[in-house]
């Protein structure tokens, strides 16, 4: 049995017109069920319902051999135990910093909020900017509001719920968009079937879609 991490929401939405061009179909609706774990047309092949947090892990450790999520979530995870061999061009956005406009930058410690921590360490550590990190797992666009932070890294799509809180787009880190991800591993012991499903997927998207 071959297993497919897929995750819910907008890349679900997106990833799933690809999936079926390629001749797999889920069995029973993924939009309506509670179920976490669906059949598909294909024999030995099922998909998992995630949420894109944990799709990385699902992966690297075997318990699904490939996965779809965003760059994002594969920035934050950091890679380890997994090859990304398709950039799905799905769900594109951006991951930005962002601020209350006309606050002074702090450049002896800035205080982020954010859900992306290890992405977040890196970048600032790259401008050589000293940081506190306070990890939140959403409305981080609250947290500038309320003196909790003084700057938020955060998925940007079309900017309207920074702009609803009244803040600006400041630095981008990444521009993000979902990639298929298969376990090293998985690679190896069930190479044809799994390398069938990247060949179909890939065979859909033409060329211009090898990750970099
Ligand atoms: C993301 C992100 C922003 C919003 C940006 O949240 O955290 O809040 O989308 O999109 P926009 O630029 O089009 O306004 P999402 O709705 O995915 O929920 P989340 O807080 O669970 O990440």
């Amino acid at each position: 049995m071959v297993t497919l991490a897929l995750t819910k929401g907008r890349i679900l939405r997106e990833s799933l017109p690809i999936l079926r061009e390629a001749g797999i179909c889920p069995v029973g609706d993924v939009f309506s069920s509670r179920k976490l774990m669906f059949a598909t047309n294909i024999q030995h092949l099922r998909l998992l319902i995630l949420r894109g947090v944990d799709v990385p892990t699902y992966v690297q450790f075997g318990a699904a051999d490939l996965g779809i999520t965003g760059k994002d979530q594969l920035l934050e995870h950091g890679g380890q135990g997994y090859y990304e061999p398709l950039d799905l061009k799905i769900a594109t956005c951006r991951l930005m910093t962002a601020v209350l406009p006309n606050v002074e930058v702090r450049f002896d410690r800035t205080v982020v909020a954010t859900k992306y921590i290890n992405v977040a360490r890196k970048f600032y550590a790259g401008l050589g900017r000293q940081t506190e990190l306070i990890k939140l797992y959403g409305a981080m666009e609250l947290a500038p509001l309320l003196d909790l932070s003084d700057e938020i890294v955060d998925i940007v799509d079309t900017g309207n719920t920074l702009a609803a809180h009244g803040l600006v787009a400041q630095k981008l880190i990444a521009n993000i968009s979902s990639r298929l991800i298969v376990n090293k591993l998985a690679m190896k012991g069930n190479f044809t079937v799994v390398n069938e499903i990247i060949n179909s997927i890939r065979n859909v998207l033409g060329s211009d879609y090898e990750a970099n």
